[in-house]
């Protein structure tokens, strides 16, 4: 069986990492029954993020192999950057002819490879699907609603996943719940984490800094979300030192605003930050907040405490059972939120069910029994 899959964003990478070691596990482990066909895999990169501190960073870190493809795609719109996709990537399916397509989360890379793959009646296999925000401004929903429609096998994180599928009359054997395979990778390097220097390297200590990240485009493409931002990190900075490293989106924003003169000292700007020594930071601070997806996730792992600026999450159990706390868009609500954390009052949450970094071998097992 030959595997194509797919990475584009930096949230792919930890996605995909797991599954190419299970592959591998799952190749040494039958190498020697002659009877059993060894799985090849290959990893195409779209290049949607093509900064290193948004990709080659995390192929380092997550110890992937090179790509045997690159699309070298870029950045453009989403019309540009999905059709680029489309086209380069037809050209590996028709020079390669696998048996199945992988791709992961919600990204344009997601659902532009998933398309090309069907259209040539290719297996699709999506990893982390049934997610939804019920919101349709979000480029991601759009793109996960479509992926899911002409999947293959469905490999849902949470229960809320199934409900979702079902609901909209996806037949209940392509779905599977599998676990979290970005889980999968904090489970597998916690020694490795818990070993960065980033902290020291940094001047910090456990517990002594707020984590903060921000790309949406809704809370910074336009320059008063962005300034009300600004003001509402200064209030953070006054209880406790802000640790913020800015994705390119932002970054670009902040510059085109002129907004970095707004910022206070305590706020430590830095640029984005490799897997590892990022999951230290993760792991040690006082709270996160965020517009992530995936973060919402990993603190629920770690049981760190987050607050999700955001008016819906497409990751519903991370605040049913987690950490989590999803506070909407009004920056009072979330500052008088995250007073009452650093005061003490602290959400206690648990870790969903099959987050328990086996998530890939499920999923090579069950693509393995086709
Ligand atoms: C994408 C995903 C989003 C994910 C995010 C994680 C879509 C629709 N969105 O959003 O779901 O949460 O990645 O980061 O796929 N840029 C650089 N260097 C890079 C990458 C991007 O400078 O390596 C610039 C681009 O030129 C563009 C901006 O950052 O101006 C946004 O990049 P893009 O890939 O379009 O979307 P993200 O906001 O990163």
């Amino acid at each position: 069986m030959k595997i194509i899959s797919v990475v584009g964003a930096r949230p792919n990478f930890m996605k995909v990492a797991p599954i190419h070691r299970a592959i591998k596990k799952y190749n040494q482990g039958t190498s020697k029954q002659q009877s059993v066909a060894l799985i090849k895999h290959l990893i195409c990169h779209t290049g949607q993020h093509y900064d290193d501190k948004m990709s080659k960073v995390f192929f380092e870190d997550l110890e992937l192999p090179r790509p045997d493809f690159y699309l070298g795609v870029g950045g453009g719109s989403h019309a540009e950057q999905t059709a680029k996709i489309m086209i380069e990537f037809e050209k590996v399916l028709l020079q390669e002819k696998p048996d199945l397509v992988l791709v992961v989360g919600d990204v344009n890379s997601t659902i532009a490879c998933g398309l090309t793959a069907k259209k040539l009646h290719i297996k699709l296999a999506h990893v982390e699907a049934g997610l939804r925000s019920f919101d349709l401004e979000m480029p991601e929903e759009i793109n996960r609603i479509l992926t899911d429609r002409i999947s293959d096998y469905l490999f849902v994180t949470e229960k809320s996943g199934i409900d979702n599928l079902n609901s909209e009359g996806v037949s209940d054997h392509k779905v599977f719940f599998v676990g979290n395979t970005m889980i999968d990778s904090l489970a597998y390097y916690e020694e490795k984490i818990a070993n960065s220097e980033i902290l020291k390297g940094m001047g910090l200590g456990a517990q002594d800094y707020v984590l903060v990240t921000f790309h949406r485009p809704s809370n910074v493409d336009d320059n008063s979300s962005l300034q009300k931002l600004v003001e509402f990190l200064n209030d953070i900075g006054k209880l406790k030192k802000v640790v913020f490293p800015v994705h390119p989106r932002t970054k670009n924003n902040i510059e085109k605003y002129k907004l970095n003169k707004f910022l206070s000292n305590s706020i430590i700007l830095c640029d984005p930050i490799g897997y590892i020594d990022f999951q230290r930071l993760v792991r040690d601070t006082a709270l996160v907040i965020t517009d992530s997806g995936g973060i919402q996730e990993e603190t629920t792992y770690l049981g760190v405490q987050c607050i999700t600026i955001r008016n819906n999450t497409e990751r519903p159990i991370t605040v049913d059972i987690g950490t989590n706390q999803l506070i909407g868009t009004n920056l009072n609500k979330a500052l008088a939120t995250a007073n009452k954390i650093l005061n003490g009052k602290l959400k206690i949450g648990a870790v969903p069910e099959k987050w328990d970094g086996r998530a890939a071998e499920r999923i090579v097992e069950i693509l393995e029994q086709g």
